[in-house]
């Protein structure tokens, strides 16, 4: 077993052991990938104040997200696909987010259906919502994540629209994969992620297969997602969607201080800052950039959370520090969960915990109330002049 001190080790394994189409599919951006990478160059521009002699005894990472206690203020961010990087992904994600105490957020576009993964846990996870053209499959989808006692719902405002990417398009990516030349000669070389894959029967779309009319093979993303996304999503609809679900709501994909106020109206529970980890508007600001403006429009109204380029937990102090009252993890725990399944994504977990937890004593912090801007030092251009 290797020594895995860092989210990058995990990377490393998780590049080796998982098929090319899919490990792009995770470790891609849209277009020039500029928001992609900015979005974790731009936690590295900020840096700490170190202070010293400051009792550090009982020192605690525990928080509420959106009312709910959480270990760290640290939830998995829904992530499509996941039983692609490992068979039964999802179960196993959301397994290790139940034990560590933090929030798994399941994907409308997951391979274990909703019922499958509130059969294999026992706390309520999260929900996340694309909004389908098909009124009456999204009214189904709603109830079965009241049926499955989801907590929260996340709606996700940003992907009405498929930003390119490039290689995507390029492997043909499909779930499961379609069995061309190239992709057979990589499978080859993937035997162990292949082994576990044939034991499952879990391999296509578990939350549409079945229950959108009409979809019998769902195995094209980019086609499925261009024909079946409404583009007519406006906040008329987010409204009533919020009457519809009646339970805590979560907005996913806000980067625009306006924005950010209409979240406001419609009576969301809180927002995530976020760009979809890169992979939607390339050119758009990363999201810890963007994060500042939208708290002083609405910090102190609504929960603001944060998403894209969180590799550590210097960065997940970061953002709470700058004011955000969670964030969320998307790439970091796919890398553990490719590399080592289950346990693989509580190795992330603990990584991304233990730098939380001494970073913030070496700032002379002992608990996630204590993290304030005081602690940190941005550059003075760090948000950007822009006209
Ligand atoms: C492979 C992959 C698939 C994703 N699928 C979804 C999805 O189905 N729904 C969604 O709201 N966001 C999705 N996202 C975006 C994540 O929820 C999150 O915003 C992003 O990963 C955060 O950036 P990070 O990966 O740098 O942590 C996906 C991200 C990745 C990397």
């Amino acid at each position: 077993m290797p020594v895995i001190t860092t989210i990058e080790d995990l990377h490393r394994i998780y590049k080796r052991r998982v098929p090319k189409m899919f490990y792009d599919y995770c470790e891609t951006g849209s277009w020039t990938e500029q928001t992609f990478r900015d979005n974790s160059s731009d936690f590295a521009r900020i840096r700490l104040r170190q202070r010293v002699a400051v009792d550090m005894e009982g020192r605690s990472t525990a928080t509420q997200m959106v009312g709910q206690d959480v270990a760290m203020p640290v939830a998995l961010a829904p992530v499509g696909l996941t039983g692609m990087q490992a068979a039964d992904g999802e179960i196993k994600a959301a397994r290790a987010a139940e034990k560590f105490g933090v929030p798994f957020t399941l994907s409308t576009m997951s391979i274990c259906s909703i019922e499958d993964v509130a059969a294999h846990t026992e706390k309520p996870f999260w929900f996340q919502l694309y909004v389908m053209r098909d009124q009456e499959y999204l009214a189904n989808l709603i109830q079965r994540a009241k049926d499955a006692r989801c907590s929260a719902l996340v709606l996700t405002l940003d992907l009405q629209i498929l930003g390119q990417r490039h290689k995507d398009l390029k492997n043909g990516l499909s779930a499961p994969p379609k069995m061309t030349l190239p992709t057979m000669a990589n499978l080859a070389t993937k035997w162990g992620w292949g082994l576990e894959m044939l034991q499952t029967k879990r391999r296509f779309f578990g939350n549409i297969i079945g229950h959108a009319k009409g979809v019998t093979d769902a195995s094209s993303l980019v086609d499925w997602t261009a024909g079946n996304f409404d583009p007519r999503l406006d906040w008329s609809q987010v409204k009533k969607l919020k009457e519809d679900w009646g339970g805590k709501l979560i907005l996913k994909g806000i980067l625009d201080a306006e924005d950010a106020k209409r979240a406001l109206d419609v009576g969301a529970d809180a927002i995530v800052v976020s760009n979809h980890g890169g992979r939607q508007l390339d050119g758009a600001l990363s999201s810890i950039r963007a994060l500042p403006s939208i708290l002083r429009a609405v910090g102190d109204q609504i929960e603001v959370h944060v998403d894209g380029g969180i590799r550590s937990g210097q960065d997940v102090l970061k953002a709470v520090a700058l004011g955000a009252k969670g964030t969320y993890i998307g790439r970091a725990f796919i890398y553990g969960l490719g590399a080592m399944g289950e346990p693989g994504v509580t190795r992330a977990l603990e990584v991304i915990h233990k730098e939380l937890d001494t970073t913030m004593a070496l700032c002379g912090r002992k608990n996630i109330a204590g993290l304030d801007r005081d602690i940190l030092l941005v550059p003075k251009d760090f948000e950007g002049d822009w006209v």
